[in-house]
């Protein structure tokens, strides 16, 4: 059977909101993803399930490399533009500059990421597996940094508002 999106029993799951980017064929962008479980400590492995219509699927496809910022409690602003708009259609991280929020360049991988997150890692693509409706990216961890000072924004569903997949 399905559990499909914005059903009752599709919302009671409690997540956190990795804020995804990448840089490839339609620029630098962001989204967001409750979907970013870690998967291994050795070696470090993180998913990603995404649909396969965003636009960073294309940008990780192409690169094979992509960040993850855990949203900070103080960023579900960010986390609302990031996931309400396609980088197909908008600009996102102009946006978000524009607003005040601020990015810095990757070590290791090229591609921004996102100052305040409780948690930036970075991540080479480690396998792409097709797993239903959406896709999951497993990245491998190649640095990780966390701000101490920085609580991670912890969600349900249904107390985020509505959105799609
Ligand atoms: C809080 C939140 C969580 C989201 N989680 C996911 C997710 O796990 N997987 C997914 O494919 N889309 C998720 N989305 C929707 C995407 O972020 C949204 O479709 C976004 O516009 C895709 O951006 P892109 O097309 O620029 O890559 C989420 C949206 C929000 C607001």
């Amino acid at each position: 059977m399905e559990l499909p999106w914005n059903d009752p029993r599709s919302n009671k799951f409690a997540t956190t909101i990795g804020l995804i980017t990448s840089s490839g064929p339609s620029g630098t962008n962001i989204m967001a993803c409750e979907w970013t479980h870690h998967l291994s400590y050795k070696p470090g492995l993180i998913a990603v399930s995404l649909g396969p219509t965003k636009t960073t699927v294309g940008n990780i496809r192409h690169n094979k490399e992509f960040g993850i910022n855990l949203c900070g409690l103080d960023q579900s602003i960010l986390s609302s533009i990031a996931g309400g708009y396609s980088g197909n259609d908008y600009d996102k991280i102009s946006a978000l500059k524009e607003l005040g929020f601020e990015f810095y360049n990757a070590k290791h991988i090229k591609t921004l990421m996102v100052k305040g997150a409780s948690l930036n890692v970075e991540c080479t693509l480690y396998k792409e597996i097709t797993l239903g409706d959406h896709i999951m990216f497993i990245g491998e961890v190649i640095d990780a940094i966390h701000d101490p000072r920085k609580q991670t924004l912890f969600i349900t569903t249904e107390n985020i508002g509505l959105y799609n997949h």
